[in-house]
Order: C-alpha cells, then sequence, then structure tokens
C-alpha cells in the first residue's frame, strides 16, 4: 500500500490517558480499494485498519499489571494500542502483525504518543519464530474471530509462553468464538474469566470478555 500524506487521526481514551491514533482510513473504504482478483484477499481483509472494542477492554486490563521489564507479545497488534499502553509501563512489548501495512501505522502512532517504540515484528502467528518459552505475558485484542485460529494460536502459547506466564484475551461475544475457552481447557490449559463489559469505539459497541489463559 502507498503512505499518502492524508491519514485520519482518531483521539481515544485508554487506561486513562488520551491517545492519537492515525491510520489510512477505515476498514470498509480500504476494503472496497483493494483488488479484487488478488487470490488473497480473503485472507487479508484489513482488519488492522479499525480500533476495536476488544483493544479497550485489553488497554484497561494491561493498566492494572505491573509489566514493567516483563517481555510480552502483542498477537495481532494492529494500529498498536495495546502494545503501546503496555510499552509506556515499562514492559518490553513485541507487536506482532502479519500486515506490513498494520506496523507502518503502528510504529507511526507510537511516535505520534512519544512511546518508546515497542519493537513491530511482521510473522505469522502460524509460523512464529521465538525461542521456547521466552514470553512472560502474551495477549490479544480480538484475535479468535475465525476458528481455524485456534490451533496456531495455542501451539505458538504452549511454546513461547514461560511456565509461570499468563496469557490475556479480549475477545468480543460472537458466535464463531464461544467456544475457544472450553477449548483451552480441554487442551489442559488453566483458563479464568477476568471480566465482561460493553465497549464502544465510534459507532461500535460490543461486549467483550476478558480471559486469562495459564500453564497447568
Ligand atoms: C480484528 S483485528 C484486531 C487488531 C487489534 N488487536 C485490535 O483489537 O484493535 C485482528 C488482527 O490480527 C491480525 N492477524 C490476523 N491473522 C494473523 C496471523 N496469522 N498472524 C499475525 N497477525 C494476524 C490482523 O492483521 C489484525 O491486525
Amino acid at each position: 500500500m502507498d503512505h499518502p500524506d492524508q491519514h485520519q487521526e482518531l483521539s481515544i481514551e485508554a487506561a486513562g490517558q488520551s491517545w492519537t491514533i492515525t491510520r489510512p482510513s477505515d476498514l470498509e473504504t480500504l476494503w472496497q480499494s483493494m483488488d479484487d482478483h488478488d487470490a488473497h484477499a480473503e485472507e487479508h481483509i484489513p482488519y488492522w485498519v479499525e480500533l476495536w472494542p476488544a483493544t479497550l477492554a485489553l488497554t484497561q486490563w494491561l493498566a492494572g499489571q505491573h509489566l514493567a521489564q516483563k517481555i510480552c507479545l502483542d498477537l495481532g497488534c494492529g494500529l498498536g494500542l495495546s502494545a503501546l499502553v503496555a510499552a509506556k509501563q515499562g514492559a518490553l512489548v513485541m507487536g506482532m502483525d502479519y500486515e506490513p501495512d498494520a506496523l507502518f501505522f503502528a510504529a507511526q502512532n507510537a511516535r505520534l504518543n512519544q512511546v518508546i517504540a515497542p519493537l513491530w515484528l511482521c510473522m505469522d502467528w502460524s509460523r512464529p519464530g521465538f525461542q521456547p518459552l521466552c514470553f512472560d505475558y502474551i495477549w490479544g485484542g480480538d484475535i479468535f474471530y475465525e476458528q481455524r485460529f485456534f490451533e496456531p494460536l495455542e501451539k505458538l502459547l504452549l511454546r513461547c509462553l514461560k511456565a509461570d506466564g499468563r496469557a490475556w484475551f479480549a475477545i468480543p461475544q460472537r458466535s464463531v468464538s464461544h467456544n475457544v475457552w472450553s477449548r483451552f481447557s480441554h487442551c489442559g490449559w488453566q483458563v479464568a474469566h477476568r471480566g465482561c463489559e460493553k465497549v464502544s469505539v465510534e459507532q461500535v459497541c460490543m461486549t467483550v470478555d476478558l480471559w486469562e489463559v495459564r500453564k497447568r
């Protein structure tokens, strides 16, 4: 994607602070401008361009954790807000997404908000290139929106989360993700429901659950 000078700027209150988030446009506009004949278009719907209500719920949760000096991974970081909130608390964060354009804007957002930038990684969560057991905390806002994502994400957690590490997922209540937590339990994980709230971003309002997953 070209990165023209005209971007949208959103003003967001998250984790008790104001944030300015820049993006190229909204999801509908960006999607319509994409090439219909691109064989990978279905795989690459630009969800990263929205700030999802799940991210706001996640940032609220992260603000209450002790993240300083902890090694953390933000899966599917999109525009980067949850990684920025954690970085501002002193976490050593990697913000990871498989869309280079998302990471371009995430890096812009770090600059705009004067946060010492997380390390932005262009990586597919199905093919993670991390050392085993390297993260204290792993999280993701709205990343279980397809059933087929469960297996690679569970595998990544198993491989990369420290034995006493924790993973947090904020996810809107949708039928497609209703069994994610029972699947984690079935795979031997300890699962705890940490909260539920209605969250609005612009005109979108969703009920979001916050889940914590740990190794037994
Ligand atoms: C619904 S968006 C959520 C973005 C952000 N976490 C938020 O809540 O605002 C899902 C994100 O996951 C990313 N994603 C989807 N599949 C991925 C994969 N296989 N590897 C890495 N990132 C992926 C998308 O590019 C997108 O940024």
